[in-house]
Order: structure tokens, then sequence, then C-alpha cells
């Protein structure tokens, strides 16, 4: 495929890379503009090898009944952990894989858990986290880093300040494939202000678990009948559908907002409420209220949490709210000179405002919590509701599913599981 130069410069812009000059890696970018530029649904089926998963690119590749399965198959990981016998079976399941994880952007969460996803089920892992450390500092281009990858690994999951790089890589696999030659499945970790598919797997997951409605403590005793009878959500049901989810903060710039909230889109009867300040950057992004209003989703854009939703203030209305913070690393000064005259306490919890919320509303946020921000206060910590510790764990665990499914060994979690305890969680009536 040939480009212009200024064509180039426009498909650069669009991938989400800034700079005038056209280096080889604009240009491998740029060669992939055309099946980048198409929408979700006709790129999907390139991801996939028959009923699994091969690359992981963004959250729309997850079907609702693949959602339950992988969440099944993260609690049976998550049981079979708890036993010595269970992580012996775990751990010897793909210890002929081998995994790079080329995070070239800051993280804590997504690389630990990935890496402790990977030892879980036996995988070795390997990192690059500096491209300092790499041959990238002698001109070698991206692509050339990733093909190399893909000599030594069977698997690379990656995060990179760059949006679609992750997804450009999945074509260059593809490609490399159908000439014969070896290629490996991406796993999207981060990719610009893009897209954090398993972020939002692991968000997902989170919420599958709180309006399943179960006590771990008496599984005879019905959480969601007590809620209806004594404390009056008497239209409360098990499940992610027919629910208000809030989200508050940084929602341009928050690829974990964008990934969940298409996500839930997929999800029959849900309303979307997204709280910003009215500011171009940390609104709602175009491209995101098109493909909301493409698949028909009910959603709201309000600039605080007073603001009526269905005749009540957003707080009171919600049945669970994703915490953002302000992503201040991507401002400009003109986006700092914007900011005079904005409250952002506006957009931090208090323990106030959590009284207000329902009982059973769990608090999100994928993290990291700006403590200058103080979106989310510690004093919240202890309450019940405050989910982002959980989260972040059952990010290890679902991960690990995602891994298991796409080197097919879930279905050996499965039998192992049914051998040892004869039970099997359902998420959806
Ligand atoms: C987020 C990210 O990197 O997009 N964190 C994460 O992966 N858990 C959100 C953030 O940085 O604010």
């Amino acid at each position: 495929m040939t480009c212009s130069l200024t064509s180039r410069r426009a498909v650069c812009d669009k991938v989400g890379m800034s700079s005038p000059t056209v280096s080889q890696d604009d240009r491998d970018l740029a060669q992939y503009a055309a099946l980048l530029d198409r929408p979700v649904r006709a790129k999907v089926n390139e991801f996939q090898r028959g009923e699994r998963l091969r690359h992981v690119i963004f959250s729309g590749q997850f079907s609702p009944p693949l959602l339950e399965s992988l969440a099944e198959t993260a609690d049976m990981i998550r049981l079979l952990s708890k036993s010595r016998q269970g992580q012996d079976f775990l751990i010897n399941l793909l210890p002929h894989k081998r995994a790079m994880l080329y995070f070239t952007q800051p993280s804590t969460r997504t690389f630990l858990s990935f890496m402790s996803a990977c030892q879980i089920l036996g995988i070795t892992c390997n990192e690059v986290r500096d491209p300092s450390t790499s041959s990238e500092t002698k001109g070698e281009t991206r692509f050339d880093s990733i093909r190399m990858f893909s000599s030594y690994f069977d698997l690379i999951i990656m995060r990179s300040p760059i949006a679609r790089l992750a997804e450009s890589c999945a074509y260059l696999m593809n490609q490399v494939e159908r000439s014969g030659q070896r290629a490996v499945p991406i796993v999207n970790a981060g990719s610009g202000a893009d897209e954090h598919p398993t972020q939002a797997l692991l968000d997902i997951y989170t919420l599958q678990r709180t309006f399943n409605f179960e006590n771990p403590q008496n599984a005879q005793h019905s959480r969601l009948d007590e809620l209806r009878k004594s404390q009056g959500y008497v239209d409360l049901t098990k499940g992610l559908s027919g629910k208000t989810y809030g989200f508050c903060g940084d929602i341009g710039r928050g690829r974990t907002v964008r990934s969940l909230a298409m996500l839930l889109a997929q999800i029959p009867n849900v309303q979307l409420v997204f709280v910003a300040p009215q500011l171009p950057k940390l609104m709602m992004r175009d491209d995101l209220r098109e493909r909301l209003r493409d698949r028909g989703v009910t959603f709201y854009e309000v600039d605080s949490f007073e603001a009526e939703v269905d005749g009540q203030p957003v707080i009171e209305r919600i049945d669970a709210l994703y915490m953002t913070r302000v992503q201040k690393e991507h401002d400009t000064p003109a986006d700092t000179a914007s900011y005079a005259g904005i409250d952002f306490t506006r957009y931090c919890l208090s323990p106030e405002l959590v009284k207000r919320m329902r009982s059973y509303a769990p608090i999100l946020h994928p993290f990291p919590r700006d403590q200058h921000f103080g979106e989310i206060p510690p004093e919240i910590d202890a309450d019940p509701r405050a989910m982002y510790f959980r989260q972040a764990r059952n990010g290890m665990w679902i991960r690990a599913a995602l891994l298991a499914h796409i080197f097919d060994a879930d279905n050996q979690i499965q039998r192992e599981f049914r051998h040892e305890f004869h039970e099997r969680h359902r998420y959806v009536e």
C-alpha cells in the first residue's frame, strides 16, 4: 500500500501519534489505516480462531456468552487455587508456554496481575518495560520488536502510549501467519487513550460477582431477598441487565471508561451516566458517543452527582459507580489554563455522598487513585461497597481465565473443577 506524506500524517494523527516527522514506525502504522478505520463489527472475525479469541484488542470482542464463560473459568481458578492440589494442577497446565510482557507505559496492576496470571498457569514470563534498554534505541521499529518477540515467545501482552498500536500488531501477526511464518496472539493491555479491554473484563467480572448477590458466608440466605424486602429495592434483579451505571472523572481520556462502556452497551436495558466537568478534553469523545447511540444505549452526560436522572440525583439513582482519576500527565498548558474556575471537588467522593448511595451499589476504580486529587478518600475504603481492592485481585483471576481460553486450557480446568467441587456458579438467570 502506498501513501502520500500528508495522508500518512493524517493517519498518524488518527492513530494517536503527534510527531510531525514521519518515521518508519509511523509508516508501519499507516499501512494498516484502512483496516483500523473499519467498524468493530467488521474486525472481530480477524481476531478469532474458530470459537476462541486469538488476539484481544478491544472490549467489543467479549460477547455476553464469552463473558459468562470467562467469569465461570475465573471462579474455578480462584477456588482451585485455594488448595495445594489445585495449585499444582493449574501450574502444570501451560508450562510449555512463554509470554512477553511488552509494557512501554507505566503500569503496576495490569503488569503484575498479568504476570501473576501467567504464574498461576505455569506460563513463563519475560518483560521489556523500558524501550531504552531494548534495540529500539538503535533505531529498531516497534513492528520489528514485535516480530522478534514472536520468535521467542508464544504470546505478547503489550501496553503502549500509542493508540491502536496493539491492533496494528495483531494485523501484522495475521499477515505474517498468512505468509506461513510464525505468529503469536497479541493481548492489548492498554493502548493510548483508546482501549483497555482486559481492564473492562475485570471490571465487568467484579460487577457480575456483585450483582450475583451471593452471600459467601451463607449460600442459603439470599442477599437479594433481603435487599428487596427489608431495604425496599423491590425492582432489584440479579445480573448486569436493567441497571444504571455511573462513571465519574476523566471520561475523555480514560481508556478504561471507554472499554467498559462499550462492554456494558451489549447488556440489555442498561443506562449509563457520565459525570465529568464540562471541558471537551474531560468529557466523552464523539466516537464513543456515536458508538453508544448506534447501539441504542440510553446514556446521560452531566456535570455533577446532584444532576437528576429519572427524577433522582445521580448519586442516589446509580446501581454502581466507576470512579476515575483526572489524567493530568496528558495535560497541555492550555488544558491547565482551562481548569481555572472548575470546582474539581465535585468529582471526588466523600463519606456523605457514599451514605446517599444505594446500599448495595459497588464503588469501582481502575486505580491508581490520585492522593492529591482525592477522587476516593481513604475513609471510604472500609465501606463494604468499596470494591477497588477486590476488583484489582479479580483482575488476576479473570486474566488467568483469559489466558486459559486463548491457549485452549479452559476445558481441562472445568473437568478438574467438576471433579473437585461438583458445583457451578451461574451469573445470568
Ligand atoms: C488505568 C490505565 O492505565 O488506563 N489503570 C489501570 O490499568 N489499572 C487507569 C489510569 O491510569 O488512570
